[in-house]
């Protein structure tokens, strides 16, 4: 992800379709993305990615290593209006970037119970569904069961 990309990937994350899905979902400001990005491009643990179609970023994905050791954890969102298959794809690219060109070798996701797209997208790349944690979201007001899952490196493309 480069400087290019700040105005795109705040424009979709402040679509009410992808706040809706993320665990904090507030409207993000210009300035508080741009030094969110200043700080994560600095961060080591932290993988920040855009994904381009015939040179027209679809896609955003954070990978964030976890305690500075082999797992991750993942948080992404498609441009609306991209193709279907664009998050599957996406995905797809990350794991065979980060199981083969980093030390990460468990990814993790949470996701919130009514996404269904997202739980989808997860089964269909292998993950297992693990654990489902009661908490409360303070973007959303309430309680919700977190559903969580994982992949391991070695199960990636079996
Ligand atoms: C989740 C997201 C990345 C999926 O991207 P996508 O390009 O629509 O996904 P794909 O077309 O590759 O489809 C992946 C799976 O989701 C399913 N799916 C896609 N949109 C769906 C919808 N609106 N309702 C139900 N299932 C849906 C597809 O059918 C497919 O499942 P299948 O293989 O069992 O048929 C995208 O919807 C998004 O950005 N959502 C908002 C942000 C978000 O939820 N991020 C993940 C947070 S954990």
């Amino acid at each position: 992800m480069s400087y290019a990309d700040l105005i795109p990937v705040l424009t979709w994350r402040n679509t009410p379709e992808i706040r809706n899905c993320m665990f904090s979902n507030d409207v993000v400001t210009l300035g508080a993305h741009r030094a969110w990005y200043e700080r994560a491009i600095e961060d080591p643990t932290i993988h920040l990615m855009v994904m381009e179609s015939e040179g027209v970023a679809v896609g955003f994905m954070n990978v964030t290593r976890m305690d500075d050791g082999d797992e991750a954890e993942w948080s992404f969102h498609t441009a609306p209006g991209a193709r279907s298959g664009t998050g599957f794809q996406m995905c797809s690219l990350t794991l065979d970037y980060v199981f083969s060109e980093t030390k990460i070798r468990r990814m993790k996701a949470q996701v919130l119970p009514f996404n269904i797209a997202s739980m989808r997208l997860h089964v269909r790349l292998g993950f297992q569904r693990h654990e489902v944690e009661r908490r409360w979201i303070d973007g959303h007001g309430r309680y919700y069961n977190i559903v969580g899952y994982e992949l391991p490196s070695i199960e990636w493309r079996t």
